[in-house]
């Protein structure tokens, strides 16, 4: 069975319950959600219903009906942007970004929209002022900012910058791609307007699964247009939400397996969720410091870090130290740029990238050691 390391990707394995639960929705409850009014789309209905009130609860949404579910957080981080964004409009954002975030900003940058980039420091940070400071340089339509960077794990300082952007009138999009499940984000109290995350990481749903909450009053012109099951009569699209934003057939088993990882994390409780994976990137970060000619990018401390962490071995490009982690340990890491360019030049490692170790609670303290022998293994052959 392969060690696997790279659920900064996607989380694997997944709790028992979340296979359960998709199972059974797709063998008993067949139905098409919101099409028809007989019991098998009511089931379905049901099971829809029930994911969206369980993202609501976990993220401190009175509403849940401004959640949208989406195929994953890049659908929902598109949503956000070409849905607010106009010509004429300034964002400010950081050099942190995963392309997620990046390319629809580039794209819209040649629409005519201004886009600002805070520049982190060599380990990732973006300075809270630095960050303010450009939002009230000249009026801002939106804020932009990753909670954790895919990268180096960096944790950025949401709430400073979250209040703050609310006191200021500025519209804050946060991309918790890697802290959702991880970090506990409450929307009200942290003053976020637009929260996209994926279902399939640290929610520890299947693939396929994603959302974007909207605070109420704030209106999104839809990205996809299309069938909602409902005002069928009408050409346009409905005003209400979630329909408003969310065209054709959702994924049914992919939410029944998303509402059954987040009540398995709630079960386990986000603070012994962090524990977990603190105590292995301590571990990670203690047994790489006795390699030599290995360089660790990032905070270097796991009270400052996701459960991200991106290394080099010098004189090793980090797509070999990958495959021989992977073809002669079956340790399964990612390395490269993992979709965020900018962020490489920002802590130096760019064009070749990192070797990147994402543990979380399911890896075991003997996996974490499985791997420190292999590096340390590959260290000494090169
Ligand atoms: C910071 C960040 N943002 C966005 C994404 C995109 O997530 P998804 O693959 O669910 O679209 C990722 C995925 O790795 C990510 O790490």
């Amino acid at each position: 069975m392969a060690i696997y390391l790279d659920n900064a990707a996607t989380s694997f394995p997944k709790p028992e319950s979340v296979y359960r639960s998709i199972d059974e929705t797709l063998r008993q409850f067949g139905g098409n959600p919101g099409r028809g009014g007989h019991q098998l789309a009511l089931d379905a209905s049901r099971i829809v219903f029930t994911a969206r009130e369980a993202v609501a609860g976990f993220f401190g949404i009175s509403d849940s009906s401004r959640v949208v579910f989406t195929a994953n957080a890049t659908a929902a981080i598109n949503q956000a942007l070409f849905g607010l964004l106009n010509p004429g409009d300034r964002v400010v954002t950081t050099n942190m970004e995963h392309n997620a975030v990046a390319r629809p900003l580039r794209a819209l940058q040649e629409r005519g929209v201004e886009v600002v980039k805070v520049a982190a420091d060599a380990r990732g940070f973006v300075a809270p002022e630095d960050f303010c400071r450009a939002c009230s340089a000249a009026p801002t339509a939106l804020a932009v900012l990753g909670h954790i960077s895919n990268v180096t794990g960096t944790i950025q300082d949401l709430p400073t910058i979250g209040p703050w952007c609310h006191s200021h009138g500025v519209t804050l999009l946060v991309d918790a791609a890697q802290s959702a499940g991880l970090l506990p984000i409450d929307v009200e109290a942290l003053g976020i307007d637009l929260l996209a995350a994926p279902g399939h990481k640290g929610l520890f749903g299947p693939v396929g699964s994603g959302f974007l909450y909207v605070r109420p009053g704030l209106e999104l012109v839809p990205l996809l247009y299309g069938g909602t099951g409902a005002n069928s009569h009408s050409e346009l699209m409905p005003e209400v939400m979630p329909e408003r934003l969310e065209s054709g057939t959702p994924n049914t088993p992919g939410l029944a397996g998303l509402t059954a990882g987040i009540a398995w994390l709630e079960e386990i409780g986000l603070d012994a969720i962090r524990e977990h994976e603190s105590r292995c990137l301590s571990r990670i970060l203690s047994g790489l410091a006795t390699i030599s000619g290995l360089e660790i990018y990032g905070p270097g401390d796991p009270l400052k870090s996701g459960g991200v962490l991106s290394f080099n071995l010098k004189g090793l490009d980090p797509s070999a130290v990958a495959f021989r982690l992977d073809h002669e340990f079956s340790i399964c890491v990612r390395s490269g740029l993992h979709c965020a360019p900018e962020a490489h030049r920002a802590i130096g490692t760019y064009p070749a990238g990192t070797v990147r170790v994402s543990p979380n609670m399911m890896n075991s303290l003997e996996e974490i050691e499985a791997f420190l022998t292999a590096i340390a293994v590959i260290a000494q052959g090169r």
